[in-house]
C-alpha cells in the first residue's frame, strides 16, 4: 500500500519541541487540511504516532473529514470512538485497502520508520526558514527522492516558508 508523509521542518530538520509543534503557522495548518482531506467521497487515512495524537489539541482531534489512526505498542489504548489503533505501520497499511490515499503526519519516529518503508512515495514538506532548537527531528531526505514541486515563499508574521512536495 502506497503513502504520502507530510511534514513542516526548520532549517535543522527540526520538527517538535515538548512533544509540541515548534510553531503555530495558520497557512500551513490549511496546506496541511488542503492536502490530507480527500476530494472525492472516499476519506483519506492519517496515521500518526501515539505521542502526536496525545499532542494534539483535544478540540482538534480526532482530524476531521479524514479516517485518524494512531501506532502504540500498549495493548490497550483509549481512543474515541471511530479511531483506529494498529501496533505496527505494517498492520495499519494492511487493514487501510478502503481508503483512498493514505498520510502519515509525524512524529519523529514515525517519521523515521516510513520513509525507509517500500510503500512511501510522496514527502509533503514544507521548510520553514528558522532554527527552533527543537528536540525531534525529520530524518534526511533520502536521494531517491527528488523535489518536484516548490511554492513562491511565503509569509506570516515573521515566519517565512515554502511548500515543497518529493517524489520517488
Ligand atoms: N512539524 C511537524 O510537521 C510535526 C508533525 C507531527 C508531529 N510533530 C512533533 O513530533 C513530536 C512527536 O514525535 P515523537 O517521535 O516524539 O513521537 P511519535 O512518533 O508521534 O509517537 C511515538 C510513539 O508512537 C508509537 N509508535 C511509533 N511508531 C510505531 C510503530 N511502528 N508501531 C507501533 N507503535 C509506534 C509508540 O507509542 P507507544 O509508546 O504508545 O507504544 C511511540 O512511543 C512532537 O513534538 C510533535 O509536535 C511535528
Amino acid at each position: 500500500m502506497n503513502f504520502s508523509i507530510i511534514v513542516a521542518i526548520d532549517k535543522k530538520r527540526g520538527i517538535g519541541i515538548n512533544n509540541d509543534l515548534p510553531w503555530h503557522i495558520k497557512k500551513d495548518l490549511k496546506h496541511f487540511s488542503e492536502t490530507t482531506i480527500s476530494k472525492s467521497d472516499k476519506l483519506n487515512a492519517v496515521i500518526m504516532g501515539r505521542k502526536t495524537w496525545d499532542s494534539l489539541p483535544q478540540n482538534f482531534r480526532p482530524l476531521k473529514n479524514r479516517l485518524n489512526v494512531v501506532l502504540s505498542r500498549q495493548d490497550n489504548l483509549s481512543l474515541p470512538e471511530g479511531v483506529l489503533h494498529f501496533k505496527s505501520l505494517d498492520e495499519a497499511l494492511n487493514n487501510l485497502n478502503d481508503s483512498n490515499e493514505i498520510f502519515i503526519i509525524g512524529g519523529g519516529s514515525l517519521y523515521h520508520e516510513a520513509i525507509k518503508h517500500s510503500g512511501c512515495n510522496k514527502l509533503y514538506i514544507t521548510h520553514v526558514d528558522i532554527d527552533k532548537n527543537c528536540d525531534t527531528f525529520f530524518p534526511e531526505i533520502p536521494e531517491k527522492f527528488k523535489k518536484t514541486s516548490e511554492s513562491e515563499v511565503q509569509t506570516e508574521d515573521d515566519w517565512k516558508f515554502v511548500f515543497t512536495e518529493y517524489e520517488r
